[in-house]
């Protein structure tokens, strides 16, 4: 029997040291070491990670690549942000807070995979099968190819997928799971990167795609060491606002695929229902005739959406003035604010601000700009945007508003919901009348800069 010693471990990245200290080497970080006891590995616990060599280099054009390797889940919002379908030998991470639904998205996906005739095993460590049969029943799953096994142990789960010989294997969750090889509890860093790597090993060494649930902190990063979402090809969120029904998986890394894209779910009483035309319900408790309120369309991975930018600006009487965003970068509404008091002389510097992107979804694309600005104003102004209103268009250093890219693509989203004016980067308009694109069902107005701006939402000059 191997010795057992102990190594510290920084919880937050991974490092190892052999003995501990106050702060890590390896991502900077104080008192983040705490001791694992473990027995050595043995000679085969660790060949390699990930990949097996090919040796003599081929030529890329005598490659012969199989043509489409990626299965469709036949949920097409989970399609879209994993960029195209599960992957061969592909692990994707599915993380999110405790209840936000993973289990059912999850045992959802295992469900429509068995349906086309596919072996799924669902292996839980979290629950017993009556509860797991209990939802599936709810969720109206046909088991026929679909395994359920409970099960801690990493050992034990190999000998599960050796026997079933599974086409896609679920864990959930990763947090669970343990080896018997190390001494340390579920969860703890040094089990996770463990029995991850050998799930990694697993999935390349045969092909067979794994999805593992992880647990999030409180701080929403997946609980664990970063080094697990390195180890993995894909990560995704799952994340929703309390008491809110919608749910938006978001891909925040992924070796198959875009990051930027979102799938938008509703949790109903039968399980989670897909939402093909999102920015209808991120509208959809739009207030009528509010100030600081404005409609923006921006692109989220290939989609266009509308989104509602809400602004409060409100005088500050005391401390220095607060800037508070939510679901946009702070720094770009700090940015917003200074172009528009410095190039339209509306003072809104000096003022407590808060900036919401309603539904909870988050912005991260300089088309934003044109909204943040409306919303902003309106609020100072206390004068509501006409209601038919979309704008769109990136806001530069000296008040001036740039081109975006897709205008078409985000007009048609705009027509689609029925607005009726849309305020968009002069640039564009150019274009869109040079390639003679017809859009008869909305008034497109050209902006060139922000005092522009001001001057078709309400008429003024400053
Ligand atoms: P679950 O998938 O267990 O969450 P997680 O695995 O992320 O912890 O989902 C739990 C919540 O979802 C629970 O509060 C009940 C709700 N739910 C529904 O509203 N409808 C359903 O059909 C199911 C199965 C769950
Ligand atoms: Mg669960």
């Amino acid at each position: 029997m191997a010795k057992i010693r102990s190594q510290f471990i920084c919880q937050s990245c991974g490092h190892l040291e052999a003995r501990w200290v106050g702060r890590c080497s390896g991502c900077g970080e104080w008192n983040t070491f705490e001791e694992e006891r473990v027995a050595p590995r043995t000679a085969t616990a660790r060949t390699s990670e990930t990949l097996k060599p090919t040796g003599k280099p081929v030529r890329l054009g005598d490659l012969d690549l199989v043509r489409d390797p990626r299965t469709t889940t036949s949920i097409s919002e989970f399609d879209r942000v994993l960029g195209g379908g599960i992957v061969k030998g592909s692990v994707v991470l599915v993380g999110g807070e405790p209840g936000i639904g993973k289990s059912t998205l999850m045992l959802q996906l295992a469900g429509k995979l068995a349906e086309t005739g596919r072996k799924v095993l669902y292996l839980s460590g979290e629950e017993s099968l009556a509860q797991i049969g209990m939802r599936g029943r709810r969720l109206g799953v046909e088991g026929k190819d679909l395994y359920l096994v409970v099960e801690t142990r990493l050992e034990e789960l190999t000998e599960h997928v050796k026997a079933i010989g599974p086409d896609l294997l679920v864990v959930d969750s990763i947090q669970t799971m343990a080896t018997t090889q190390l001494q340390s509890t579920p969860g703890s860093v040094a089990q996770l990167r463990e029995v991850t790597s050998a799930l990694t090993q697993l999935a390349k060494g045969t092909g067979l795609p794994v999805f593992l649930v992880g647990h999030v902190t409180k701080d929403g990063a997946i609980a664990g060491p970063k080094l697990l979402e390195h180890l993995v090809d894909t990560v995704l969120y799952f994340e929703g606002r309390h008491g809110m029904p919608f749910r938006i998986l978001r891909a925040v890394k992924n070796r198959f695929g875009s990051t930027n894209e979102i799938g938008v779910f509703e949790m109903r009483n039968k399980g989670l229902v897909e939402i093909p035309d999102p920015s209808r319900i991120f509208l959809a408790e739009r207030p009528e005739d509010a100030s600081g309120s404005a409609v923006v369309c921006t692109f989220e991975g290939s989609r266009p959406l509308l989104v509602e930018v809400q602004a409060l600006v409100s005088p500050n009487s005391y401390g220095p003035p607060r800037v508070t965003a939510i679901g946009v970068d702070t720094s770009r509404v700090l940015l917003m604010l200074n172009i528009l008091e410095k190039r339209t002389g509306l003072k809104v510097t000096g003022s407590d601000v808060f900036v919401n992107i309603a539904g909870g979804v988050k912005v991260a694309e300089t088309a934003v700009d044109l909204g943040l600005v409306a919303a902003l104003a309106s609020s100072q102004l206390d004068v509501p945007i006409d209601q038919g209103t979309v704008l769109f268009g990136e806001v530069g250093l000296t008040g001036e508003v740039r081109a975006v890219g897709q205008a078409m693509s985000r007009l048609s989203e705009v027509n689609k919901l029925g607005f009726e004016r849309c305020v968009l980067p002069e640039g564009n308009l150019k274009t869109l009348t040079a390639e003679g694109e017809p859009m008869p069902d909305i008034a497109l107005r050209g902006v060139s800069t922000v005092a522009d701006v001001l001057k078709q939402l309400f008429g003024k000059t400053t």
